[in-house]
């Protein structure tokens, strides 16, 4: 079949298939297929409030069916009615997540005495995870632009019980303002979002090349204030839901050479499935080798959204 009648019967624009399949080549159907399954609803527990048995146990007793997909959280498999509806949901023992992105906030890995800012932080699904693996200790700072998406951040940090979140009508730029230097910092950039096309179908015609460009720009931006805020043997954990190059490969490719930076090894995986490393090689650009340090999640690899991650620190 051409690409043309392709990206008609799956109803995406054809730059942006065409894109596609150079990325992901003779993986391509597997890709298309894979994006036009729906994410079961999963949930991270919240253990500031709950263990992960606990949780269990009380919403198998309500009929829900789980499945255990990592240290984090469950699948719902099956329900009599909404997980969003059930009174644990409201006392805030869990956030509904994805599967996917319940690895990234694991992956900085800030522990109960760091000081964390988190430069995007609206609805807040990392940024509360950050607080419990933090144990409620320690120092939270998260930044959003968006006044509107500050009331749904300032709701799931008070549903959840986090206690060491202070909340900033900021853009992350700012963070260069910010007195103390953090150990950590959390960019979950803007982005066009195309990893989420399974939550989102309009994400296949939607944006075009051209928000790619204008994005990746307020992405160096955002990461330059990062690596001039933070602390000498600190880590920034970059972050996108895009699967775009330009908005990842390319980002961390223009830090490593503008910047006195390096890149950490992620160690992690989507329910054992090891991550897929970033491209070295796209679009005919020849990328440095290090940049297969960053990772990705694909959708038609571990039946998740695609997220791209890359761990920084000052070299
Ligand atoms: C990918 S979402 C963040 C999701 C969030 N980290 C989570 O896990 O729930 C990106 C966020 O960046 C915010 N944003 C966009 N430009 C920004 C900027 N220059 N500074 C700070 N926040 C910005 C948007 O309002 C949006 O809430």
């Amino acid at each position: 079949m051409k690409l043309s009648d392709v990206a008609r019967e799956y109803g995406y624009n054809f730059d942006n298939l065409k894109r596609y399949n150079e990325m992901f080549g003779d993986k391509l159907p597997r890709f298309l297929e894979s994006n036009e399954k729906e994410n079961k609803d999963s949930i991270r527990v919240n253990t500031i409030k709950i263990s992960k048995n606990e949780l269990f146990t009380r919403l198998i007793e309500k009929d829900f069916v789980l499945k255990d997909v990592n240290d984090f959280g469950f699948i719902i498999e099956e329900s009599k009615f909404s997980i969003s509806s059930t009174v644990e949901n409201l006392l805030g023992y869990f956030y509904i997540q994805g599967v996917a992105e319940m690895i990234v906030s694991p992956i900085l890995s800030p522990d109960a005495n760091d000081f964390v800012i988190d430069m995007c932080a609206a609805p807040g699904g990392k940024t509360t995870h950050l607080s419990s693996i933090m144990e409620n200790k320690g120092v939270i700072y998260a930044f959003d632009i968006n006044k509107r998406r500050l009331s749904a951040l300032k709701n799931n940090i008070s549903r959840l019980g986090c206690l060491n979140i202070a909340v900033f009508n900021l853009n992350g730029e700012e963070i260069t303002k910010v007195n103390d230097k953090p150990d950590k910092i959390l960019l979950d950039a803007p982005c066009t979002g195309s990893g989420i096309i399974r939550k989102d179908s309009l994400r296949k015609t939607l944006r075009t090349i051209h928000d790619v460009i204008f994005l990746s720009e307020i992405q160096k931006k955002l990461l330059k204030s990062a690596i001039d805020s933070l602390k000498e043997d600190g880590t920034i954990l970059y972050t996108t839901c895009s699967l775009e190059p330009e908005e990842n490969e390319f980002v961390i490719q223009w830090a490593l050479d503008n910047f006195d930076i390096k890149l950490l090894k992620i160690d992690s995986d989507v329910n054992g499935i090891p991550l897929e490393n970033g491209f070295t090689e796209i679009f005919g650009r020849k990328l440095s080798d290090e940049i297969s340090l960053c990772k990705r999640t694909l959708p038609h690899v571990h039946d998740t959204n695609g997220l791209f991650m890359a761990k920084i620190t000052k070299s």
